[in-house]
This record gives structure tokens, C-alpha cells and sequence, in this order.
């Protein structure tokens, strides 16, 4: 089974801050750092260090060699990566002391992408494979109802949450991977009737729900099962719900039991948030094992 990641790829000007700042304040920060990053690439970098066969496709502007460098280091298929006539997406992302975040995106190659390079993709792959996607690129609900249409499984990843999504036939979907702020934007409803409106309108779907500091749920039907998160020092948050993504998937596509897919992931989370970056904070199978194994 292969899996295709259709993502978004950026570069993350990481600004250390002693708080992020506030609207009309002007702040000095104490550092800056540039780190591969976007939510497709940090994905696809999980995913290979996880275990997965992964594809990448997506857009990179002539000055994005380093993301396709990373991709490349950890064996990630780069057929589909093409290079468009315009700048690499980035990110300015600001990190404060307690590890928080915030991160302002400029998409740039990501919206780049149009219907015939998704059908040019989409090409290669079949029935059953499956397909990773997250809200940084163009021309998602296109993707979405192409690659259900070839029958591959969709796992979505509806971050950053806008009016897109709502353009999505949830249908379509083998599993969603959300945080409680987008159930609620998806659902309409308050967070904890989100398993109740999935049930009623969307039976067949998997939900992975994270709940940050409270761990995660995945809601399968009528079950459902609960990981609590890893308590570690935090140093940068970036990246940790991508590298919850790519253990999560390959879990899923490996059939492990669910309750063992969690307690990886959840780990694998852990020990990105411990360190900085995005995709260089995302740690190897080893690393996992060893964390585990230690407690
Ligand atoms: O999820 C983290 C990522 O979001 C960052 O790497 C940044 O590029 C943004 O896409």
C-alpha cells in the first residue's frame, strides 16, 4: 500500500520571543532560525521516519532546495515535487519561552497547484492507497473528490481550518484528524457532542480527535478510545500534530491495534515538542521504541 502525501511545504523563520506580541506592540526577539517546515512536508518526514513508503507531491519555488534536501535525506519519493516559477511558501513563526506558538503563512508555491498537475499525480496511484492531506495547498476539494473517486482512503487533516473545508464532501473521507477548535468549526456543535454528530451524519468516518494538553480520542462508530499525552518539558510545539499525524498513519495502514497506534504517536508528539523546529524536532521509529521502552 502506498501512501501519497499532497502537501504543502514551507520554510519556517523561527523567531525565539520572551512573549508572542501583541497587536500594535513592537518586540525584539533573542533569535532566529530557518527550519523546513510546512504541514505537508513535516507530515511526509513523520510518515518516512515512522516507516511508511511515502510520495510527496507538492510545489517548491526555485529557492526551496532545502525542503526537498530534507524530503530526499529521509527517503521520501520526490516524483511529484515540481519546482513553479515563484517563491517557496514560508512561515513566521513565533516561539515564546513555554514552547507556545503562533504562525503567520505565506503559501506561495503551495497555491500553485492546479487540477491537471492533480490529475497528472493522482495517475499513479489506485484503489486502496492512500492519500495524506492538509488545508495548505490549492485545489483540495478537487483532490478529494478525484482520489475517492479511484477509491484511494483519505485521511484529512483540516488544518489550518477555513471556508475550504466546508467545500469537502466529509463522505468522501476514511479518517479526519482534528483538534476540538476544528470539530467545532466542522461540526457546528459544541466539541463534546462532536462524536454524537459524526455518528449521526457521518457513521463510517474515523475520527482521530486531539485535545492537546488532555491527549487524544480516536472515535471509530461507537467506540472510542482514550491516550493521555506524555507529560515532557515543552521547547517548541511546532510540529508536534504533524508528527501525531504521520505515526498515526502508519499505524493505521499497518493495522496495529489502535490502542498501541495511539500510545506511538502520542510518544513520538511528545518528543517533538521537545525539541526545536519542525521537521527536525521529528523523532526516528528508534527514538520512539527507546522513549517507550525507558518508562
Ligand atoms: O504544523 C506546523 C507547520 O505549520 C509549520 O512548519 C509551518 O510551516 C506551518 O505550515
Amino acid at each position: 500500500m502506498k501512501i501519497l502525501n499532497f502537501g504543502s511545504l514551507n520554510i519556517d523563520m523561527v523567531y525565539s520571543v520572551e512573549n508572542i506580541v501583541s497587536p500594535g506592540e513592537t518586540v525584539s526577539s533573542l533569535n532566529m532560525e530557518l527550519f523546513p517546515g510546512g504541514k505537508g512536508l513535516n507530515q511526509s518526514i513523520a510518515l518516512a521516519r515512522a516507516g511508511g513508503e511515502v510520495y510527496h507531491a507538492g510545489l517548491i519555488g526555485e529557492d526551496g532546495k532545502m525542503l526537498s534536501d530534507i524530503l530526499a535525506e529521509n527517503g521520501v519519493n520526490l516524483k511529484h515535487l515540481k519546482t513553479a516559477p515563484c517563491k517557496t511558501g514560508h512561515a513566521i513563526i513565533q516561539v515564546e519561552e513555554s514552547g507556545e506558538n503562533c504562525i503567520l503563512l505565506f503559501a506561495g508555491a503551495n497555491h500553485q497547484v492546479t487540477t491537471d498537475f492533480i490529475d497528472e499525480v493522482l495517475a499513479d496511484f489506485s484503489d486502496g492507497d492512500i492519500l495524506v492531506l492538509q488545508n495548505e495547498i490549492s485545489n483540495l476539494p478537487y483532490i478529494v473528490k478525484k482520489a475517492a473517486d479511484k477509491g484511494m482512503k483519505i485521511v484529512l487533516n483540516p488544518s489550518p481550518f477555513n471556508d475550504v473545508i466546508n467545500k469537502i464532501d466529509l463522505n468522501d473521507l476514511y479518517c479526519i484528524i482534528l483538534n476540538e477548535i476544528e470539530a467545532q468549526d466542522i461540526s457546528g456543535t459544541d466539541a463534546s457532542d462532536f462524536e454524537n454528530w459524526v455518528n449521526k451524519n457521518y457513521p463510517n468516518l474515523k475520527v482521530m480527535l486531539t485535545l492537546g494538553k488532555n491527549g487524544c480520542r480516536f472515535i471509530e462508530g461507537k467506540a472510542s478510545v482514550y491516550q493521555p499525552i506524555f507529560p515532557v518539558k515543552a521547547v517548541d510545539t511546532t510540529a508536534a500534530g504533524d508528527t501525531f499525524t504521520g505515526y498515526f498513519v502508519v499505524g493505521l495502514c499497518n493495522g496495529k491495534p489502535i490502542n498501541e497506534i495511539l500510545l506511538k504517536a502520542s510518544a513520538a508528539s511528545a518528543l517533538a515538542v521537545s525539541k526545536k523546529g519542525a521537521a527536525p524536532s521529528i523523532p526516528t521509529r528508534k527514538e520512539v521504541e527507546e522513549f517507550l521502552n525507558k518508562l
